[in-house]
């Protein structure tokens, strides 16, 4: 486990995700990336099982950490993340999200994460009412509000669902962080932003392009 905070609510943290980055070229992607200022780097950590997709482990989490500084905001769209978050950890996870949809359990898995040292974050997919995190959400430092269904980069932001971040926000207060995912891009940012998004991760408006430094700033410039 490193030391690694995540920054304190309020300021807009642009959070590369790196499912559509060259998976070859991982150490270098994160090097360019962090050379533009980010503090945070989204790792999209998915299973097979609760979403259609398979994407990376521990292991190669572990590789990562050793050729990063930045903070890794560990995304899990796995089934059963209580069997799984203390090997993130480990490996070098500094914030875990795990989503409500896989849990009856969701205060003893934040309490746990807590105990391991790494912040913790509850997740809602699109169908899933914030009702369904209305108690738990002020226990976690992050909330991550999906605009897409979760599996794939690239995929069109639904706007009617990005309104939850009103709620969530409404819910957690000022103090929270509160992450949108999903077709984030300079254009659908201020939006996300004045609903009370702080936390914006973006994955092919940031890695489909040659410059992606360019592409992180058209971004944090959309926010302001
Ligand atoms: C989707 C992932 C997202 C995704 C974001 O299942 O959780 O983090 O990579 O990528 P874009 O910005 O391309 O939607
Ligand atoms: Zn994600």
């Amino acid at each position: 486990m490193s030391d690694l905070r995540l920054p304190k609510a309020g300021t807009i943290e642009v959070v590369p995700s790196i499912l559509s980055a060259d998976f070859a070229q991982l150490a270098d992607e994160l090097a360019v990336i962090e050379s533009a200022g980010v503090s945070m780097v989204h790792l999209d950590i998915m299973d097979g099982h609760f979403v259609p997709n398979i994407t990376i482990g521990p292991p190669v989490v572990e590789k990562l950490r050793q050729h990063s500084k930045l903070f890794f905001d560990c995304h899990l769209m796995i089934s059963e993340p209580d069997k799984y978050i203390e090997h993130f950890v480990k490996a070098g996870a500094n914030h875990i999200t795990f989503h409500i949809e896989v849990t009856d359990e969701p205060k003893k898995l934040i309490e746990k994460l807590h105990k391991l040292g790494c912040t913790a974050g509850i997740c809602v997919n699109p169908d899933t009412p914030v009702q369904r995190i209305e108690k738990i959400a002020p226990l976690c430092d992050m909330v991550l509000v999906m605009t897409v269904h979760p599996g794939f980069g690239a995929q069109k932001f639904m706007p009617d669902v990005a309104r939850k971040i009103i709620e969530v926000r409404e819910i957690v207060g000022p103090d929270i962080r509160v992450e949108v995912d999903g077709g984030i891009n300079p254009q659908n940012t201020p939006t996300v932003v004045s609903y009370g998004a702080d936390t914006l991760v973006a994955g092919n408006a940031i890695f489909s392009k040659t410059d992606r430094i360019a592409a992180i700033n058209a971004i944090r410039d959309a926010a302001k």
